[in-house]
């Protein structure tokens, strides 16, 4: 009894005094504790599968997600709401992980020099998003967002789309042939600002 005591006061001293040794070990026991925390969320049904009601972006929708992402929105936007009441009272229900299956990648982004975007579908008219998109100040007077013009005039590429939702596909969006093939037809001859709009109020608006 007494003897073991000895040797693992003396494995205790070889740790402490062994700076390699010590740096392994604490490495080794957080890398533990990550993976117990992390591993689990990859086969959970709540964190992979999309919500009851989750429609893969439409054609035009998923030209307007193009669109915010090229403008750079997500700079001053987060899509992410967080649980808390704060955050709830003034954006509606927060954010869960099955709305976000279908984004690839998602938008969650950190930065708010703007509000959280994630549930304004439908919360402002397409018209009011249009003239916002022109110049936010026409409608918000003390806003500091960039007006975005040019995006009533540019057409949407409909060359592209179709292949952009069969890369969607490749990554587990479940678009149809008939989506595919038809996606540039939806486009057509629609501007820019449409996309966006159309993108804007279907946010958030899947989860009941
Ligand atoms: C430089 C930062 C900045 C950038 C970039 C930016 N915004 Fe904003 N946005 C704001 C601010 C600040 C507000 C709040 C004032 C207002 O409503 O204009 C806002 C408000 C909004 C709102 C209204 C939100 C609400 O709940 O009232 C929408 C929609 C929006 N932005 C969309 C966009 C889109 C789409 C883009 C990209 C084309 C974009 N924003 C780029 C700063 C920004």
């Amino acid at each position: 009894m007494a003897n073991q005591h000895h040797n693992s006061g003396n494995l205790h001293e070889k740790i402490e005094t062994n700076n390699f040794l010590m740096i392994v070990l604490i490495f080794i026991t957080i890398s533990f504790g990550g993976l117990v925390e992390i591993v689990p969320l990859f086969f959970q049904k709540s964190m992979t599968e999309p919500i009851k009601g989750l429609m893969p972006y439409t054609a035009l929708e998923l030209a307007g997600r193009d669109i915010y992402l090229r403008e750079g929105c997500y700079n001053c936007h987060s899509q992410m709401i967080r649980p808390f009441h704060a955050e709830t009272m003034r954006y509606g229900h927060y954010s869960v992980a099955g709305e976000y299956v279908y984004d690839h990648p998602f938008q969650w982004g950190s930065k708010r020099t703007g509000p959280d975007l994630h549930r304004v579908g439908g919360k402002y008219s397409d018209d009011w998003q249009r003239v916002h998109l022109h110049n936010p100040r026409d409608v918000v007077p003390e806003s500091i967002m960039p007006a975005y013009p040019w995006l009533e005039e540019n057409l949407v590429d409909d060359k592209t789309i179709g292949d952009h939702m069969a890369a969607l596909r490749k990554v587990g969006v479940p678009y149809t042939d008939e989506q595919i093939k038809t996606a540039g037809e939806e486009v057509k001859g629609k501007t820019e600002q449409d996309a966006l709009v159309a993108y804007l109020q279907i946010l958030g608006t899947h989860l009941k």
